[in-house]
C-alpha cells in the first residue's frame, strides 16, 4: 500500500514537471514566433495570402510561424501530437496523450492589412481539458500565460477577471466569422445594447477572450469558435478567476463550439445574453 501511494506520488510528480517544462516551452516558443511573425508584419504589403473561404485567409507567415512552432516542440516533445490551424487536423485525431493545440497567427485580417491586433496562441490539452494556455501579443510585448491551478500571469504579473457586476461598468468582446449564420450575434448584440452595456471587436478572438482574464473586457461571445482560436485563452480566463463555458465539450477540438467567457459575478448575466440557459 505504502509503495504502491509512492509510486503514484511519483507519478504526479513526473505529471508535474513534464507540464511545467511545457508550460516554459510554450512562453518562450511564443516569444521566437511571435519575432518571426513581426518580421513578415513589417512588410505586410509583399505578403502572399491565399483565400480559405469567404473572410478567411492565411499568409505565408502564418504558414511559416505554425512551422517554426511545430518545429520546436516536436523537437523537445516528439511524443506529443500537434494540432495546428494551417496544418489541418494532422495527429489531433488519433492523439491519446497531449497535444499542442496552435493558431501561429490569431487576427490575420489585420495583420495582413497592417493593424497591429494578433497574436500568436498556444494551448496543450489532455482530452476535452486544456492543461496550459499561452497568449503573446508581439505588438505590445504582452504575453499571457496560464497553468492548469496555477493561475494566470501578464509578463509575469498576476491577472485577474473583473470583478464587475453589470455589464454598464465596461465592454464585451464579439467574435463574429461567416461560419455561421449573423442571426445569433444580432441577438447577443440587441440583450447587451438594451441592458446598457457595449462591444468591441478587434479582429483576434484569443486576445478579446484573454483581456477577459485580465480584466480589461467583462465578457466574450462568438457564436462558433475553432479550438486553436480559443483554447489557450480560455486557460488564461479560467485561471483568472473568470468563467467560460466548455468550449472544447464534444467535438469541440476538431470542429469547434460556440464560446462565452465572463467575469465571475457577469456568468448569469452572459448566459442570458447568449442563450445558453
Ligand atoms: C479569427 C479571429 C476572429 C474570430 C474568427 C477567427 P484568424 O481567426 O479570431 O476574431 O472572430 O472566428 O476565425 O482567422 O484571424 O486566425
Ligand atoms: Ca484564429
Ligand atoms: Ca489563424
Amino acid at each position: 500500500m505504502l509503495l504502491q501511494y509512492a509510486a503514484t506520488r511519483q507519478d504526479l510528480l513526473m505529471n508535474d514537471a513534464q507540464l511545467v517544462a511545457r508550460f516554459e516551452a510554450a512562453q518562450s516558443v511564443s516569444r521566437e514566433a511571435g519575432e518571426l511573425a513581426i518580421s513578415y508584419f513589417r512588410r505586410f504589403g509583399d505578403l502572399q495570402v491565399t483565400a480559405k473561404g469567404l473572410q478567411d485567409m492565411a499568409s505565408e507567415a502564418d504558414v511559416a510561424v505554425e512551422a517554426l512552432i511545430r518545429d520546436r516542440l516536436a523537437a523537445r516533445f516528439p511524443e506529443d501530437g500537434f494540432f495546428g490551424e494551417e496544418g489541418g487536423r494532422k495527429d489531433a485525431a488519433d492523439s491519446d496523450g497531449g497535444l499542442w493545440v496552435v493558431d501561429p497567427i490569431d487576427g490575420t485580417a489585420c495583420f495582413v492589412m497592417g493593424i497591429p491586433v494578433w497574436c500568436v496562441s498556444i494551448a496543450y490539452v489532455d482530452g476535452e481539458n486544456v492543461l496550459l494556455g499561452v497568449v503573446y501579443d508581439p505588438n505590445a510585448d504582452e504575453l499571457f500565460a496560464a497553468r492548469r491551478d496555477h493561475g494566470a500571469t501578464l509578463n509575469g504579473q498576476p491577472i485577474r477577471a473583473s470583478d464587475a457586476d453589470s455589464f454598464t461598468n465596461g465592454l464585451v468582446g464579439i467574435g463574429y466569422s461567416t461560419r455561421t449564420a449573423p442571426a445569433p450575434v444580432i441577438t447577443f448584440l440587441d440583450r447587451l445594447l438594451a441592458e446598457g452595456g457595449m462591444f468591441i471587436r478587434n479582429g483576434s478572438g484569443a486576445l478579446m477572450i484573454t483581456y477577459v482574464g485580465a480584466g480589461r473586457l467583462l465578457g466574450y461571445y462568438e457564436a462558433h469558435l475553432n479550438s486553436w482560436d480559443g483554447a489557450a485563452a480560455v486557460a488564461i480566463v479560467r485561471e483568472a478567476g473568470g468563467w467560460t463555458n466548455d468550449f472544447l465539450a464534444g467535438d469541440g477540438l476538431l470542429k469547434g463550439n460556440p464560446i462565452a467567457a465572463a467575469a465571475p459575478r457577469l456568468v448569469r448575466g452572459m448566459k442570458q445574453l447568449a442563450g445558453l440557459v
